[in-house]
C-alpha cells in the first residue's frame, strides 16, 4: 500500500539552507526519515550517490511511497552527490587544482605527467618484487615533503591488506629525505584488511578521516584485489565480485575528485593462457580497474636491479616507459638509464 506523500514531505525544521552532499546520511535528505532511509539501507541504498542513481519505480515499491516522493528523493539526492552539470569554466578550475606527488624518480615523475597526480586514480601492477609496495613507501613520504621538494606537505591513509606495511621502511626513508621519522609515522593513518567485507569497511572510514585530518593528501591501497581474488576463488560469483569492486574503485575516485587526493592502488597479475607472443601477464580484475583507473602503470624488472614502468591506456599521455631504481634509498633515477621515452 503506498503512504501519502505528505507524510513523507520535509519536516518543518528542516531549514533551506541545510546543506546535503554525497557523504550526508541518507536519512538527512529532504523527504527521507528514517524509516525510509532503513528501508533503502536494506535494499542496498547505503549512501546518497547509490540513491541518486536510482530508478524511481524501485523505491516507490520499495519504501511505499508515491511517485512524486520517489522522484523527489532521488533528485535531492542528485542535488546532494552534485551531480548535476557544472560549466566548462567550472571543469577548467577543478582540473587547474590538480596537484602531483613525486615518485622520487624524476623519470617515472615525467612519464606520469609529472607526478601522482590528484583527482585522479593511479594503478600501479607487476608481478612480485617488482616495486609496487616500494613506490607506496615512497608516496606516503613524499608527501608529506614540502611542494617544492615534490610533496604536498600532507598525510596519507594507508589500506594494507596483505600485510606489508613496513614502518621500518618509512622511517628509512622519512631519514634519507630529511623528515623526522616518527613525525612521518604519525602522519598516516594505517588499517590492515583481514577481509574483502573489512577492506570496504575500512574505505567507508574514509570521509570520516578526512574531515578530522584535511591535511590528507594521498590514499594508498595495497593491494586493490589480493583479498578479492583470495575469497572469491571457484566460487562462481564473479559478477556479484566485480560489482563490489566496482562500489569501492566509485568511491575511492569520489574521495579523489571531492577532496583533491591522490589514490595510488596496486595489483598483482596472472598469466594469460592465450597469450602466445609478448608479455603474458595481465593485471588481476578483468577490465574493471583499468575502466575507473586514469593513470594504469605496468612494471617489471629491468637489468641489474633497476625497474621499468609503462604507462598503459593513459587518456592525456603519451604511452611511454620510464627506468628508475629502488635501493635502500627508495625510489630514484636510474644512474646510467634515468630516462623516459615514449612508445608511441
Ligand atoms: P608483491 O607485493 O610481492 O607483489 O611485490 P611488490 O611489487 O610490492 O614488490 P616490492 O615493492 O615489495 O619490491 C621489493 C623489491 O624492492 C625487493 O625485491 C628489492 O629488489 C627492491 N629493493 C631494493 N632495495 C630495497 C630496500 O632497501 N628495501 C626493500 N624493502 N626493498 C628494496
Ligand atoms: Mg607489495
Amino acid at each position: 500500500m503506498a503512504k501519502k506523500d505528505a507524510e513523507t514531505a520535509d519536516s518543518p525544521e528542516s531549514s533551506k539552507e541545510e546543506k546535503f552532499d554525497e557523504f550526508s546520511d541518507i536519512k538527512d535528505l529532504p523527504g527521507v526519515g528514517s524509516t525510509i532511509a532503513s528501508k533503502l539501507k536494506g535494499a542496498g541504498y547505503e549512501d546518497v550517490v547509490s540513491l541518486a542513481t536510482a530508478n524511481p519505480m524501485d523505491i516507490i515499491e520499495l519504501c511505499e511511497i508515491g511517485e512524486p516522493t520517489a522522484k523527489k528523493i532521488i533528485s535531492a539526492a542528485q542535488e546532494a552527490a552534485n551531480m548535476n552539470f557544472i560549466s566548462g569554466l567550472e571543469f577548467e578550475e577543478k582540473r587547474k587544482s590538480v596537484q602531483r606527488i613525486s615518485t622520487g624518480s624524476n623519470a617515472l615523475d615525467i612519464l606520469l605527467g609529472g607526478g601522482v597526480e590528484s583527482q585522479s586514480i593511479t594503478e600501479c601492477y607487476g608481478e612480485f618484487g617488482s616495486g609496487k609496495s616500494q613506490i607506496a613507501f615512497q608516496l606516503a613520504v613524499n608527501v608529506q615533503l614540502p611542494k617544492e621538494k615534490g610533496g604536498l606537505e600532507g598525510h596519507a591513509i594507508w589500506i594494507d591488506t596483505e600485510g606489508t606495511f613496513r614502518a621500518a621502511r618509512i622511517e628509512q626513508l622519512a631519514k634519507v629525505r630529511g623528515i623526522d621519522p616518527k613525525e612521518a609515522l604519525q602522519n598516516i593513518k594505517v588499517g590492515r584488511a583481514y577481509s574483502s567485507e573489512h577492506q570496504k569497511a575500512l574505505v567507508d572510514k574514509i570521509p570520516g578521516l578526512i574531515n578530522n585530518d584535511p591535511k590528507i593528501k594521498l590514499i594508498v591501497v595495497d593491494s586493490m584485489m589480493a583479498l578479492y581474488r583470495a575469497e572469491y576463488v571457484g566460487r562462481g560469483t564473479l559478477a556479484d565480485r566485480q560489482q563490489k569492486i566496482n562500489v569501492i574503485l566509485h568511491n575511492l575516485q569520489r574521495f579523489a575528485d571531492r577532496f583533491n587526493i591522490a589514490v595510488y592502488m596496486t595489483n598483482q597479475v596472472m598469466a594469460r593462457p592465450d597469450v602466445m607472443f609478448g608479455d603474458p601477464t595481465v593485471a588481476v580484475g578483468g577490465h574493471i580497474i583499468g575502466h575507473v583507473a586514469t593513470y594504469r602503470l605496468y612494471l617489471r624488472k629491468g637489468k641489474k636491479g633497476l625497474r621499468v614502468a609503462k604507462l598503459v591506456d593513459s587518456p592525456s599521455l603519451p604511452e611511454g616507459e620510464a627506468t628508475f631504481q629502488i635501493s635502500a634509498d627508495g625510489i630514484t633515477d636510474a644512474e646510467e638509464e634515468g630516462t623516459t621515452k615514449k612508445t608511441k
